[in-house]
């Protein structure tokens, strides 16, 4: 058979126009509205449409937790999330942490308990930690080394992360 022949059924037809969708949300507490592609997630929104460039996009797969953002309160991995499903919602990234030109205070713990080395990772690690906290589940460092492990340090920066996360939990001492 000639491979080169064309096969019936598969001539092609025009190509669809991907379905693009309005979003409205509130991010780091400014109202935003975006028109984005229905496959567009949450974290190439923040990244690409919105240049908050704080949220890292690591493994892109769901596995690392760089891209932790939160949505309503709770912690997400944004890379994982379809933009869309942001619409009505309240989204808090990196940039929106601290007030009045001052660190959040896991920020400042992170950097007085050195938690961090190339920095990759630690807007995930910091998003996830203030939420970890408000879950109640910073109660031992167990549960910390537990409710963490989805965020990844590849310069192993973990018994220092534990530390700032045990002292913004009111368990430790400052560094
Ligand atoms: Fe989202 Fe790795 S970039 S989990
Ligand atoms: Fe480098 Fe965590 S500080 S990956």
């Amino acid at each position: 058979m000639d491979a080169s022949a064309p096969q019936a059924g598969l001539a092609p037809g025009p190509r669809a126009r991907p379905a693009r969708v309005p979003v409205s949300f509130r991010v780091n507490g400014d109202e935003r509205r975006l028109e984005v592609d229905t496959r567009t997630t949450l974290l190439d929104a923040l990244r690409h449409e919105l240049k908050l460039t704080g949220t890292k996009k690591g493994c892109d797969q769901g596995q690392c937790g760089a891209c932790t953002v939160h949505v309503d309160g709770k912690r997400v991995l944004s890379c994982l999330t379809l933009a869309a499903t942001a619409d009505g919602r309240e989204v808090r990234t990196i940039e929106g942490l601290g007030q009045d030109g001052e660190p959040h205070p896991m920020q400042e713990a992170f950097a007085r308990h050195d938690g961090f080395q190339c920095g990759y990772c630690t807007p995930g690690q910091i998003m996830s930690a203030i939420a970890l906290i408000e879950e109640g589940r910073a109660a031992s460092d167990d549960d910390v080394r537990e409710f963490m492990s989805g965020n990844l340090c590849r310069c192993g920066a973990y018994p220092n992360i534990l530390a700032a996360i045990r002292e913004v939990a009111g368990r430790g001492d400052r560094a």
